[in-house]
């Protein structure tokens, strides 16, 4: 007898790691079910997009693609095949039933707390033929299911989510209303995952959640958490993203200083410089408070890149406000931020301001803070040139012969060397800098020291 052609299915993925994480467990998953992953879109039986519902053109984007999709799968209707079309995410839980109606080429709508019922959902949708809408919030079912994976591919850095939701309701965000209320994963599970990864040969794990430094499960901080995961043998580096700054610890702050496996970099969304703006974002702190954390963490760790985000053109945001927050990245000075035009998001409470500002204005602010950060981050960068740093090499780069790591602080790191190094960690000294990387040659006999142990922010070797 001979067996029946795999499924394929293919996932498209939008907006921030978490759902990057999903995605690939929605993988394993339909792995399970038999749908092998197919690259494109065209000839999967199942297409899933991820959404993001974050900002306006994020969630536009999902409706421009169904377009795209609706096309695809009538072709593949001619041909006597089906294309289950489905939308998770974000935009899935915000939407619900409105997907399908504007979009009625849509055969699934599932939320970020709900693709472990994806089996029983796609069987519903198959015997029905109607379309499934499913945007319940059982976070304590998906942890569960998170802790049954098997995890797949052989990676060197792996995501792993130990928190999900947000209580913080600054006024401009929907996450939550899109992820629920923050609840924190079993230490216990967490760590038989990380185990599990580690013994893939996983030697970075980034620790995942929307407010991840709010972690708190069974009894244990975030620093408690990483602190037991720092045992796992084989795991050697640990990172967190993303953090609030009024969940900065102490007890996280002074790890910084005594962990060694946990990297020199903090990404630390602050918003805005202006206290007025911070105020109406409902960001609970102040410029004042941001600005002491940075200065702890700095002592601990000298050598820490800090990372940021930042809304231009919240409503109300005067010129002296922008100014603020130009002043706070000239204090801060960071080795990358991301930056966005505030976007009026339906159901916030900063969407139905009266004191909207205008596209252009806020546009040339945008401008103006990138061009303030690109410069930055090039001198971050251009300070590593001659240094010698510890890159985990991930990948094959994009030219043959060479292989493509990351260094302690984020950045991209590609050198020639052979693909043998591909899972290691190794010295390179940096010889140049590019656009978004570094490049530099293998020095396995170059010394290399532990900035913990020689604090020097601008000395020659650093970790
Ligand atoms: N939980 C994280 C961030 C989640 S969203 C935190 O609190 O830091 C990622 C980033 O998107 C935010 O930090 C913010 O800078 C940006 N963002 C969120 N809502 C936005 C909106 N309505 N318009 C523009 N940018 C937004
Ligand atoms: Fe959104 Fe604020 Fe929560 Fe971050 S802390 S996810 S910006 S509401
Ligand atoms: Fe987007 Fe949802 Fe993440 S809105 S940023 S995918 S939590």
């Amino acid at each position: 007898m001979s067996r029946p052609p795999a499924k394929t299915v293919h996932i498209k993925t939008y907006g921030c790691q978490m759902n990057a994480y999903d995605s690939t467990r929605m993988a394993e998953l339909l792995a399970g079910l038999g749908y092998a992953e197919s690259p494109a879109a065209e000839d999967a039986d199942l297409v899933i997009l991820n959404t993001c519902h974050i900002r306006e053109k994020a969630a536009e984007k999902v409706y421009s693609e169904l377009g795209t999709l609706r096309r695809l799968k009538q072709g593949r209707q001619r041909q006597g095949a089906n294309m289950v079309i489905a939308v998770a995410g974000c935009v899935a839980q915000a939407e619900g039933e409105e997907l399908v109606r504007r979009a009625p080429t849509v055969d699934l709508v599932f939320g970020p707390q709900t693709w472990q019922r994806l089996p029983e959902l796609l069987a519903r949708q198959q015997a029905h033929g109607a379309a499934v809408v499913e945007t319940a919030f059982p976070a304590a079912e998906k942890f569960q299911a998170l802790s049954q994976r098997k995890p797949s591919p052989r990676t060197v850095s792996a995501f792993l989510t130990v928190q999900e939701g947000c209580d913080k309701f600054c006024s401009f965000c929907v996450v939550p209303y899109t992820r629920g209320a923050e609840v924190s994963r079993a230490p216990a599970d967490i760590l038989a995952e990380a185990e599990a990864l580690a013994r893939r040969g996983v030697r970075e794990v980034t620790l995942l959640g929307q407010n991840v430094n709010a972690y708190h499960g069974g009894g244990l901080s975030l620093a408690g958490l990483i602190d037991r995961l720092s045992g796992i043998e084989g795991l050697d580096r640990i990172r967190y993203t993303t953090s609030h700054p009024r969940d900065m610890a102490d007890d996280l702050v002074a790890a910084h200083g005594t962990n060694d496996r946990l990297m020199p970099y903090l990404h630390l969304p602050v918003q805005s410089g202006s206290d007025r703006i911070l105020k109406a974002m409902n960001r609970g702190h102040t410029v004042d408070h941001y600005l002491r954390l940075i200065e702890r963490v700095r002592q601990v760790r000298p050598d820490m890149a800090i990372s940021g985000d930042f809304i231009v053109g919240f409503p109300g945001e005067t010129e002296a406000d922008f100014a603020a927050t130009l002043a706070l990245v000239r204090a801060v000075s960071y080795a990358s931020a991301f930056t966005f035009k505030y976007s009026a998001r339906p159901g916030t409470p900063a969407a139905t301001r009266e004191d909207q500002v205008a596209d252009d204005v806020a546009l040339a602010r945008l401008h103006q803070l990138q061009a303030l950060i690109t410069r930055q981050m090039q001198a971050f960068n251009r300070a590593q040139i001659g240094k010698t740093l510890m890159v985990l090499m991930e990948k094959p780069g994009r030219k043959p012969g060479q292989i493509l790591g990351r260094s302690p602080y984020l950045q991209g790191v590609h050198m020639e060397a052979p693909e043998s190094l591909i899972g290691q960690i190794v010295p390179v000294t940096i010889k140049a800098i590019g656009t978004n990387s570094l490049s530099g040659h293998y020095a396995p006999r170059a010394r290399t020291d532990s900035v913990l142990a020689f604090p020097a922010p601008h000395g020659e070797t650093t970790l």
